[in-house]
């Protein structure tokens, strides 16, 4: 029964400090811009004999008079997408290798080259890596950048690993190992113990599963520093329940852990970072499964905050564990109360898989949050936590259904619904991620996929 956990997919490619005799530049070239070629005629006539014309992410592979690689043209396009480069891992040749013309936000340029190396080998025999080392500029802090690569790598690993090998009991020993690394207190409260501790909901949407469910709870910082609460969905695996979920709708449900994992990256930038904060973590990790125990459509579950919920749909499990969890969260009254889920489809249905929706309820917070994240690339997008459309989860019996009758507005009203279990958060914001990315990008293999975390740290930082 028990699951290994296993180590954190290393990086292939090796950055270092000082450059070597042997290195090799990359040049960067943006479209259609002929001036890197005029020193190097012979560069010029062979980019034309391989329609190489700068596009963003082509590359164009210079051999010396031997045969053996001299140097590599790297197309910029026009500089915006830093990302786009993230094919190169895949096509530049063994050795080292230094940059010429970098741009000035470089440090997204080496993240993205990074994170196009990643691949998920848990389940496949290697044959070895090719030995790639690049040398960064003197500019570039070699410790956040790998800061940022090892936790992207944590979040996507702990996603794309199959639900028989991440359970909730799995989820509770990757949260502890990351106190053993940062020497933060973690706590769990699992199995009949949660209706002891008050977490009625947690209880009922996990207590089907074959692993109990459990609120794992982590501390980690000095008391005087402001309050920063992160708390995750940690679904390890989603049928649906009763109201059974299909094939298809099933299929990628290992991810339904996303926000967990996600949150479990946030607290380990923060903490690697030494960021002065007082984090505390809160996972609820259950698996929404079928069992004679099994909730069911009707049901009525007190919460921890008192409120009632009418169960109207087994499947939005995610806002009833959640509920339990931010309302804990919110008892200690942190100063920033965080959340992040795949809570709906709706959410994909409104601004796809690469741009999460967030709900703030400080405006000046939400404005924040958005224009960080546009200018880091981690896109993240303001929708409102429109109070009319609250008495659409009004319930006859209960203080509140789990679900609408329309399904309008999905995930606007999954928020609003969170909403009624914070009240003491001085500020409080809801990630509606995908965790997933569904179409190869250049730095994104399809998989599970960090998101929005790079912008909170970036915000946290500065706090
Ligand atoms: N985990 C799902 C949401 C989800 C589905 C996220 C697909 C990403 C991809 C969630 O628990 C769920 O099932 N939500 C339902 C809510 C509905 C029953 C109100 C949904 O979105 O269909
Ligand atoms: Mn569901
Ligand atoms: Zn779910």
């Amino acid at each position: 029964m028990s699951r290994i956990l296993a180590p954190i997919t290393p990086c292939p490619i090796e950055f270092m400090t000082e450059r070597s005799g042997q290195s090799h530049p990359i040049i960067l070239v943006g479209e259609n811009d002929q001036s890197f070629f005029s020193e190097d005629t012979v560069a010029a006539t062979w980019a034309k004999a391989n329609h190489f014309t700068g596009k963003c992410g082509d590359i164009l592979i210079v051999p010396d008079n031997d045969g053996t690689v001299s140097k590599v043209y790297l197309g910029f396009g026009d500089g915006n997408d830093v990302f786009a480069i993230g094919n190169l891992f895949k096509q530049l040749p063994e050795g080292d290798w230094h940059f010429e013309h970098l741009p000035e936000n470089a440090l997204n340029l080496f993240l993205g080259l990074a994170l196009g190396s990643y691949k998920f080998a848990r389940y496949l025999e290697i044959t070895g890596n090719k030995k790639i080392r690049i040398t960064l500029p003197a500019d570039i802090d070699k410790t956040e950048l790998k800061r940022l690569i090892e936790t992207t790598f944590f979040v996507r690993d702990l996603i794309n690993t199959p639900t028989n090998d991440m359970q909730p009991d799995t989820i509770e020993e990757a949260i502890r190992e990351l106190g053993r690394t940062y020497s933060a207190t973690v706590t769990s409260i699992w199995g009949d113990d949660l209706l002891k501790q008050n977490f009625p909901m947690v209880h009922a949407v996990g207590r089907a599963g074959s692993v109990a469910p459990r609120v794992i709870d982590l501390r980690w910082g000095d008391e005087n520093h402001p309050k920063v609460t992160l708390v995750g969905k940690g679904v390890a695996f989603d049928s649906g329940g009763l109201d059974i979920k299909s094939a298809n709708g099933m299929l990628l449900m290992k991810k339904d852990m996303g926000g967990a994992a996600n949150v479990m990256g946030l607290a380990k930038l923060i903490m690697d970072a030494k960021l002065p904060i007082r984090l505390r973590l809160i996972v609820p990790a259950v698996e929404n499964s079928i069992s004679g125990n099994a909730f069911r459509p009707g049901d009525v579950l007190k919460s921890r905050k008192g409120l009632t919920v009418e169960i109207g749909n087994t499947d939005a499990e995610g806002r009833l564990i959640l509920a339990d969890a931010l309302a804990y969260g919110d008892e200690e009254k942190p100063d920033y109360l965080f959340d992040m889920a795949t809570l709906t489809g709706a959410a994909r249905v409104a601004l796809g898989p690469d741009v999460p929706p967030f709900y703030c309820n400080n405006n000046e917070l939400g404005q924040i949050i958005s224009r960080i994240s546009m200018e880091i690339q981690d896109p993240l997008w303001q929708l409102p936590l429109w109070k009319p459309y609250q008495k659409k989860l009004s319930s006859r019996i209960a203080d509140l259904n789990n679900v609408t009758t329309d399904g309008f507005a999905g995930s606007i009203t999954a928020a609003l619904f969170l909403q009624k279990f914070v009240d003491q958060a001085a500020n409080w914001a809801h990630f509606d991620i995908y965790g997933w990315t569904p179409a190869e990008k250049p730095a994104f293999p399809i998989g599970g996929e960090a998101q929005g975390i790079r912008a909170l740290y970036t915000i946290l930082k500065g706090l």
